[in-house]
């Protein structure tokens, strides 16, 4: 999420031009002949006051003037400032092409002396390596970490998203984690007891089960970019997936632990097991209303589909909000603290957040706007495939609608001539309860082909059971992160003559 392909290619394109003094001198001297350092005189660069080095193989970097630039932000490159690049690049794999390494180069100050010149870590350190093995179909958008959805043709085949193919999201590394000594940390309110519970102490709770719908923020993040270059995971239409989860209530077990809800302020804040190099754990946050609110049905959910939850999804335990943002939904869970205020995690205040089409990053602020939680209405088109041939006659039209909050999908509009005139879809699923609605519903349409049309420009629109529809185009709902990505999904195919 963080460093991300076209937000470092941006950033390290933006440095390029700054014009650094002190780089080009040094520079300079270090192609006349190249300035040998110690590992000590490197690790004695890291701050702003004595300059930000950094070693890449047997190289040093003055990266100085570039700190500031970094497309994942000043502090992860502070993270590696006075020592070596290599432990993050390994993280964050984005970082290993070539114009990376060429416009890195341009902050070359000089050589590592040759007694400090150990053999590259790069591999023997993977983060990685342990990751588990994931379904071929999956259309992955990045390995390391590991991001992939569904292909579109299979997303809508099974209301239940089968546990292979549901989408995944990683920040991080996937912690593998032992299901014996795992122990999940509940803090406890002032006074109260902080409870230490193992898995099967977790399942002395109530079992509470639910059908609920995820979507990532970045969902259809892709056509933003074609409106204007956005930072952030490629993402098609398929950041999003249904599954069955069960577990216990978290308001259960907050209550357990003495928790009531006292100040409306206050938020229950998350913590994964996974972390970066630091030691910087995943976290998320969620109003604490929300939290002991038994309709709102969050879980600490054990169970995907029937089966234990699979690694990438959080095994052993997992936060489920319902109706909420995919970035809440805290996998690998290994802390619950109730704050007076939101999360500090990155992923709570500097991401997942909207903002106005004119805010770039040079002006957006992201204390001015609020974290992301309910999401709006959604649908989307999986069938057929933009550019596909489709045959004269007839055509089905398969999708999914959903809305965030448990509002509920009441009806999906499809055209076929670009939005000019427009038909029902029928609605597939489970019926649902009234503000509880967590599931997605697929939906379909038989459709006549016009005689003699040669294409059709097919779209879709989902309404939900408080009136709000989808935004008919990207450009007014663009923004620079490319999250919320709502408006009428659109398929242009060829009809056969
Ligand atoms: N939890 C942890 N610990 N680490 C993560 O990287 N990603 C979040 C959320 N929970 C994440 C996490 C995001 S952004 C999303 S969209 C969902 O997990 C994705 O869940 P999934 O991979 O099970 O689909």
């Amino acid at each position: 999420m963080l460093l991300l392909h076209r937000a470092v290619v941006l950033g390290l394109r933006q440095a390029c031009r700054l014009k650094c003094t002190h780089s080009r001198l040094c520079i300079q001297a270090a192609q006349d002949s190249p300035h040998i350092y110690t590992k000590e005189e490197v690790k004695s660069h890291s701050s702003p006051e004595t300059r930000i080095w950094v070693t890449l193989g047997s190289e040093v970097f003055d990266v100085t003037e570039f700190v500031d630039l970094h497309p994942g932000g000043p502090s992860k490159l502070m993270l590696a400032a006075g020592g070596p690049l290599e432990p993050f690049w390994a993280l964050y794999a984005v970082h290993n092409q070539s114009h990376v390494r060429e416009i890195l180069a341009q902050y070359k100050i000089g050589e590592l002396s040759p007694e400090d010149q150990a053999p590259s870590t790069l591999k023997s350190s993977d983060p990685f390596a342990d990751d588990p093995i994931r379904h071929p179909a999956l259309k992955v958008n990045s390995q390391r970490p590991f991001n992939a959805e569904p292909p579109p043709e299979l997303l809508t085949e099974n209301y239940i998203t089968p546990n292979p193919l549901f989408f995944t999201r990683n920040h991080l590394p996937v912690p593998n984690l032992d299901p014996d000594t795992y122990r999940l940390h509940i803090i406890g309110p002032p006074g109260g007891q902080s409870l230490s519970l193992s898995l099967s102490d977790l399942h002395q709770f109530p079992k509470h089960e639910i059908t609920a719908t995820l979507q990532c923020a970045g969902n259809r993040r892709s056509e933003m970019n074609q409106v204007k270059e956005v930072r952030g995971l490629e993402w098609s239409t398929g950041a999003i997936s249904t599954a069955r989860w069960a577990g216990a209530r978290l308001c259960d077990v907050l209550a357990k632990a003495g928790h009531q809800l006292r100040d409306t302020e206050a938020h229950v804040c998350f913590e994964g097991l996974d972390s970066d190099p630091t030691g910087t754990a995943y976290g998320a946050s969620i109003p604490l209303a929300r939290a002991m609110d038994p309709e709102a049905e969050v879980l600490l959910a054990y169970e995907m589909n029937g089966q234990p939850l699979p690694r990438d999804h959080g095994f052993p335990v997992r936060v489920v909000v319902p109706g909420v943002v995919g970035a809440r939904h805290v996998k690998w869970l290994g802390k619950v603290s109730v704050e007076p205020e939101e999360s500090y995690s990155h992923w709570q205040r500097r991401d997942y957040k909207g903002f106005s089409p004119s805010v770039d990053w040079d002006s957006v602020d992201f204390d001015s706007a609020p974290s992301i939680q309910e999401l709006p209405v959604q649908s989307a088109i999986t069938e057929p495939k933009d550019g596909e041939i489709v045959e004269s006659g007839e055509v089905t039209i398969k999708g999914y609608a959903w809305s965030g909050g448990g509002r509920a999908v009441i009806r999906v509009d499809v055209s076929l001539d670009g939005g000019l005139t427009w038909q029902v879809a029928e609605l597939d699923g489970e019926k649902q309860c009234p503000q509880k609605a967590w599931a997605w519903r697929l939906w379909r349409l038989q459709a006549t082909v016009p005689p003699g049309k040669k294409e059709l420009n097919i779209v879709c629109k989902a309404v939900d059971d408080s009136y709000n529809v989808q935004p008919d185009t990207v450009a007014p709902i663009w923004n620079l992160r490319g999250v919320l990505s709502n408006a009428w999904h659109r398929v242009h195919v060829h009809v056969a003559p």
